[in-house]
């Protein structure tokens, strides 16, 4: 383990840009073969086959993929097969005793479930929903926070044919109901309540309030995970989890057989408007995909110890908690809890105690564990790690080299990996036993994955331009249409760059990027997070990068506030570490280290010393309120962040300026 106080080796990796990936991790790497990337180039789109073989299908499918009804297209055409089957059936005979899922819950209690239990209890949920009344194709929402029966009720609702639509837990009873009217869903899955911070939080009652805004009659499952801690009553059409499980004991549900395009789920997703976007994912198409991308990207084995800190209430939760680990047959562990509680040390405790090996997480997690500081991590053996993963928003490289040395010791390759809801899996990374790693850049499109930068009007920019991040070919794992709405899913994704005359279609994610000489995807965020400052267009995210790497900072957020001259002017938000102190020093630094980083034109004219930032209940930063205050707009509704009270004082100190 390297010296976590060296001053000299924090100064080389501060210098350093690029990273290869360690020898120890590419020789036993599920791909290190650089020729990956020919090959699927080479027998495009056959070169899908491969995610495809990682399941077993009941019926083979005729084709891979079909486009005669573009941008509506079908992968693996004719095949069939039941998801539930492929993360669980067809592991018992091989594995059935190895463990499933390792849950531990903020109190430190532990469950733990083999591929047999975590099965019996499948069939025995989908016994009870069947009772229930749930059919194929009805849509099941499920309103839960990380416990095992969140899984298990997924996975039960695959074995019949169900498609399940997870709503976040920490979603308002608005959102739950507005999610469940737009599906016409009629059952939920729920759970009295669960842990955070040590206390017993009551979560049944913001579902039923969801409840009472659904316009259509509702049947309602309740989990028990607080048992004494917190009394709750069933109401009408509602019956308890271990009741109707224990009625269901020992049932055997077949897993019905599934077409490749019959929908899995549904994830409500936010768009630039107002109403969530249904996104559709498929059976087939998907879960290859995503079997695909933790085999080849996150070199998930059954032997692992596999560790993605995300929620299953995300995208993220459903392919990489969820589908993805479990049709690879590996050992995954889930946490129920926050990362600082009991103290700040919680995951690398957890990380010591199971023997994790892999561990996938958010730029904006080590963040805060970069602000707490390295003594955390230090006190705790890392040394089963083998490689680390980010997601969610693009990481500076000052939080990328600290995961990389602080948590990776220096022996773990760091996969930064772009994707989308919509997408399903990864789309943008390295491959870790292949790809040299650069800081800050996700890397190149997957092998068999068309993207490309582009300026206003389609055309490439050129190495280094900032432009929009497109995508020129289908992959498996893509939404196959906003649920009910084909309509808003050609508005919203194909509309932009598509020329339907020619045949041309191009997915558009709404982000912004910019590609490198070597094909290196750098993604600066939303394209509505882009400022103009005199007609130049800054990613916020670049500012961002520039002011975090100043010594001293821990998380800034950068957006654009109307200036008379130059359009806009660049906001800074900072929070110092805890020890930097807020001083005119302090504030000439963030402003001259943006400048030398990406040039005058970006120079703050404002900094606002902030001790929080607002953000949203999954840990996004709310850039638009921020650009609000800064534009002395309305802040309109500001009750769904997760610390509406931060919002005062920020727009106390902007205002007196
Ligand atoms: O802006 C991109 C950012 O997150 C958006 C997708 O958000 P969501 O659908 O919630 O899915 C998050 C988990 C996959 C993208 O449009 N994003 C995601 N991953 C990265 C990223 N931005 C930069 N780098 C990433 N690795």
């Amino acid at each position: 383990m390297s010296d976590p106080e060296d001053p000299q080796l924090e100064a080389r990796l501060a210098e350093q840009e690029t990273f290869e990936p360690p020898a120890e991790f590419v020789e036993q790497a599920n791909v290190s073969d650089p020729g990956i990337y020919e090959a699927f180039a080479d027998a495009w789109p056959a070169c899908w086959e491969r995610a495809a073989d990682l399941l077993d299908w009941e019926t083979d499918y005729d084709e891979v993929l079909v486009e005669d009804d573009e941008p509506f297209y079908e992968w693996f055409v004719g095949g069939e097969l039941n998801a539930s089957a492929n993360c669980l059936d067809r592991h018992l005979d091989e594995r059935g005793e190895d463990l499933a899922i390792q849950w531990e819950g903020e109190l430190g209690d532990t469950r733990r479930f083999t591929y047999r239990e975590l099965h019996r209890e499948v069939n025995e949920c989908a016994a009870a929903l069947r009772e229930l009344g749930v059919e194929e194709d009805d849509v099941v929402t499920m309103y839960m926070p990380m416990i095992p029966e969140l899984p298990v009720a997924m996975l039960a609702c695959a074995r019949i044919g169900a498609p399940h639509s997870v709503v976040f837990a920490g979603f308002s009873a608005e959102a739950l109901a507005t999610r469940m009217n737009a599906a016409d869903s009629e059952f939920l899955v729920t759970c009295d309540g669960y842990y955070r911070r040590g206390d017993a939080l009551d979560h049944v009652s913001k579902a039923n309030e969801g409840l009472a805004g659904v316009d259509h009659g509702t049947t309602t499952v309740v989990v028990d995970r607080l048992g004494d801690d917190l009394d709750h009553e069933l109401g009408d059409d509602q019956v308890g989890y271990d009741d109707r499980l224990a009625e269901h004991a020992g049932a055997d549900v077949a897993p019905v057989t599934r077409d490749a395009e019959d929908m899995l789920f549904l994830m409500y997703t936010s768009g630039t408007t107002g109403r969530p976007k249904g996104v559709k994912h498929t059976t087939g198409g998907y879960l290859s995909y995503v079997a695909w991308t933790s085999h080849a990207v996150l070199d998930v084995d059954p032997a692992d110890t596999y560790w993605c800190a995300a929620d299953i209430g995300w995208i993220t939760g459903h392919s990489y908690i969820v589908y993805g680990p479990l049709a690879l047959g590996t050992t995954s562990v889930m946490y129920e809890g926050t990362p600082d509680y009991p103290d700040k040390d919680r995951l690398w405790e957890i990380v010591d105690t199971y023997d994790v090996t892999q561990m996938y997480t958010a730029p904006t997690a080590i963040r805060a564990f970069m602000k707490w500081g390295e003594k955390y991590p230090a006190g705790h053996d890392l040394s089963s790690l083998r490689l680390l993963g980010t997601v969610g928003e693009p990481i500076n490289p000052k939080a990328w080299k600290w995961y990389y040395r602080h948590i990776g010791e220096e022996s773990c390759p760091v996969v930064d990996t772009w994707w989308q809801t919509e997408t399903g899996g990864m789309m943008i990374t390295t491959l870790p036993g292949i790809g040299t790693m650069k800081p800050g850049a996700a890397g190149p499109p997957l092998p068999g994955i068309g993207a490309q930068v582009v300026d206003a009007d389609g055309e490439a920019v050129a190495a280094g331009e900032a432009g929009y991040l497109t995508v020129q070919r289908p992959w498996p794992g893509m939404l196959r249409t906003l649920y009910r709405n084909d309509e808003r899913f050609i508005d919203e994704y194909w509309a932009e760059y598509s020329d339907p005359e020619s045949d041309e279609w191009v997915y558009f994610p709404e982000d912004g990027a910019k590609i490198d000489g070597d094909g290196y995807v750098t993604v600066l965020g939303r394209v509505d997070d882009v400022v103009n400052v005199s007609g130049h267009r800054l990613g916020t995210m670049e500012i961002e990068s520039a002011i975090v790497a100043v010594e001293g900072v821990a998380e800034a957020a950068a957006v654009g506030g109307a200036h008379d001259v130059k359009g806009e002017a660049v906001y800074a938000y900072v929070i110092l570490e805890d020890g930097a102190e807020q001083s005119d020093d302090m504030e000439q630094r963030i402003i001259q280290g943006v400048e030398d980083a990406i040039g005058a034109i970006a120079r703050p004219d404002t900094v606002i010393f902030t001790p929080e930032l607002p953000k949203t209940r999954s840990g996004k930063i709310m850039r638009r309120l921020l650009e609000d205050i800064a534009n002395d707009d309305d802040l309109g509704n500001t009750s769904t962040l997760r610390n509406p009270d931060v919002v005062e004082d920020i727009e106390a100190k902007v205002r007196g300026d």
